[in-house]
């Protein structure tokens, strides 16, 4: 597999952390460490938080993303936000099923397929997260889990659809706990992410796809993580709030 053949992507999913001023704060400290990145730079921001993150990201480098949308337009649907809402103001990138939806909210394969559909038919990337718990790791069945959980959610995309989707492989073990996955343990699951796509679709589908690794990835452990062939960016949770750290994997990713 042909590594210079996809760009890095490190995304920042701050989860329900900043308020619109602190996210103002935030990016105006991170943007001219990040200026200079060979990498894609998106900042994945709580929705309350997108339109502060937008004005600040004006005329620097780095994106936007929301962390979430609904897989209706509109409707019934106390206290969600749609794809159109968010290509309305300009999100680009949205997070789909983040482990933490799955545990916490209910988020299945199937709605994880649905609102695939809707951030793909409005225009937004996807980033689509994808991962074993520890008793599936213990248990030997990381690949059936990652595979169907990939399989289910790419259910209907087409090849020209998958060249605007991210996979984030996060194991749930590692995220937030400071267990980080070893560079192999990573690289190990990005790759068998690959080959599936590659049976799904073709080879040079799956060398084209970025596929992210996401769990207590910092600025000590990025470089390793991220010289895998088969990691090409990251998902970062805690370490994309403080400027210095996020900048830091930028960097390493840009190598
Ligand atoms: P941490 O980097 O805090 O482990 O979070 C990872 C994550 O869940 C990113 O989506």
């Amino acid at each position: 597999m042909n590594k210079a053949l996809r760009k890095a992507v490190i995304a920042g999913n701050w989860k329900m952390n900043n308020t619109p001023a602190q996210t103002k704060a935030l990016i105006e400290e991170l943007a001219p460490l990040v200026a200079d990145a060979d990498c894609g730079v998106v900042v994945c921001v709580p929705f309350i938080d997108l339109h502060a993150a937008l004005e600040a990201t004006k005329g620097t480098n780095i994106k936007v993303g929301a962390e979430n949308c609904h897989w209706a337009a509109s409707g019934a649907f106390t206290g969600e936000v749609s794809a159109p809402m968010l290509k309305e103001i300009g999100v680009e990138y949205v997070v789909i099923g983040h482990s933490e939806r799955r545990q916490y909210f209910g988020e299945t394969d199937e709605t994880v397929k649905a609102r695939t559909r809707a951030a793909l038919d409005n225009g937004l990337l996807p980033i689509v997260c994808v991962g074993e718990v520890l008793e599936q790791r213990e248990a030997g069945i990381t690949e059936q889990v990652v595979t169907s959980q990939t399989t289910k959610a790419l259910e209907g995309v087409t090849a020209e659809e998958l060249k605007k989707i991210i996979i984030a492989y996060e194991p749930v073990w590692a995220i937030g706990t400071g267990k980080t996955a070893t560079d192999e343990q990573a690289n190990e699951v990005c790759a068998i992410i690959r080959s599936l796509v590659e049976e799904l679709y073709s080879k040079a589908d799956a060398d084209a796809l970025t596929i992210q690794y996401g769990g207590s990835m910092n600025d000590a452990n990025a470089d390793g993580l991220l010289a895998q062939s088969d990691v090409d960016g990251g998902l970062i949770g805690g370490a994309s709030l403080v400027a210095s750290k996020f900048a830091a994997i930028v960097k390493a990713a840009s190598k």
